[in-house]
């Protein structure tokens, strides 16, 4: 038995972590971003692939059965490979699953209009991932995508509370609703935007619904694990009460305590571990 274990190339994960933690308190849980090598946004397919696999290592090697990546870019860039190639190879006992397919499982859902808006990182967005697996459950939905390559800064420095980050905030907001007026829904496919939710709220007319993935993604993590408890058993946790949650960064933990609240919603104490590559397997 082990822990669940949540990737992020940064602080965003602690957003799908708190709705994780809120939906299924009694599991063990680790949580590692990658932030000495954040952001994951601008990356090439083949670096994010080689940094999330080094990751997913690390977690298997920390006895966790099973990992999230809580990064919309992980996700597109690295998922697929990971569960094709390397799990097979390293443990095919174990589950590497991402945010991206149990938000496309749903988001249909929620448009009137069959029009649907996704703001993402320049990588998920190149990467076609979100109208691909949306089209597989709603083949009528109309998909747009606008990359917001200057939010993730925004939000790591904490200049999105000051108004002079406005125009940057509406820049990209005018970009992807000009693509469509018939748009009713907008989701927020990087996690670490929904920092930003009540800025971009501001500047939306109230027709217009504005989705993050934390309670999603928990709802949909709860199914998984009541359709295979041959998973659910191997996920270690309490029978009472809350289990317990160790923060890793690769980066300075002392850096990564002070701002992880703003994400996480609460204190943490992170401890700093290396990526250590091949090594161990
Ligand atoms: N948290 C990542 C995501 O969800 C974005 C941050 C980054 O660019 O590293 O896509």
């Amino acid at each position: 038995m082990g822990p669940i274990g949540v990737f992020d190339s940064g602080y965003g994960g602690l957003t799908i972590l708190s709705s994780l933690v809120r939906h299924l308190p009694r599991h063990d849980y680790i949580y590692l971003g990658d932030n000495a090598r954040a952001p994951y946004g601008p990356r090439s397919f083949e670096t994010v692939y080689a940094y999330t696999r080094e990751a997913v290592r690390w977690f298997f090697d920390q006895g966790c059965p099973l990992v999230i990546l809580a990064c919309n870019t992980a996700s597109a860039k690295a998922l697929r490979n990971i569960q094709q190639y390397d799990l097979p190879v390293w443990a095919p006992d174990h589950r590497v699953l991402g945010v991206i397919r149990p938000t496309a499982e749903i988001i249909g859902g929620y448009s009137k209009s069959g029009h649907v808006g996704i703001l993402a990182t320049d990588g998920t967005v190149r990467s076609a991932s979100y109208p691909m697996e949306i089209h597989k459950f709603f083949p009528d939905l109309h998909v747009w995508q606008q990359a917001c390559p200057l939010w993730v800064p925004l939000i790591e420095t904490g200049e999105y509370l000051d108004p002079s980050s406005d125009p940057f905030i509406r820049k990209y907001l005018d970009s992807l609703l000009k693509q469509s007026s018939l748009i009713d829904t907008i989701l927020l496919g990087c996690t670490h935007y929904p920092l930003l939710a009540q800025r971009i709220r501001q500047f939306l007319p109230a027709s217009i619904q504005v989705i993050d993935q934390g309670d999603i993604v928990a709802d949909s993590l709860r199914d998984y694990l009541e359709r295979h408890p041959e998973i659910r058993q191997r996920i270690s946790g309490v029978s009472a009460g809350a289990g317990s949650r160790r923060f890793c960064t690769t980066d300075r933990a002392d850096v990564f305590d002070r701002e992880a609240a703003r994400f996480f919603g609460a204190t943490v104490q992170s401890e700093h571990i290396r990526l250590s590559g091949e090594s161990g397997w």
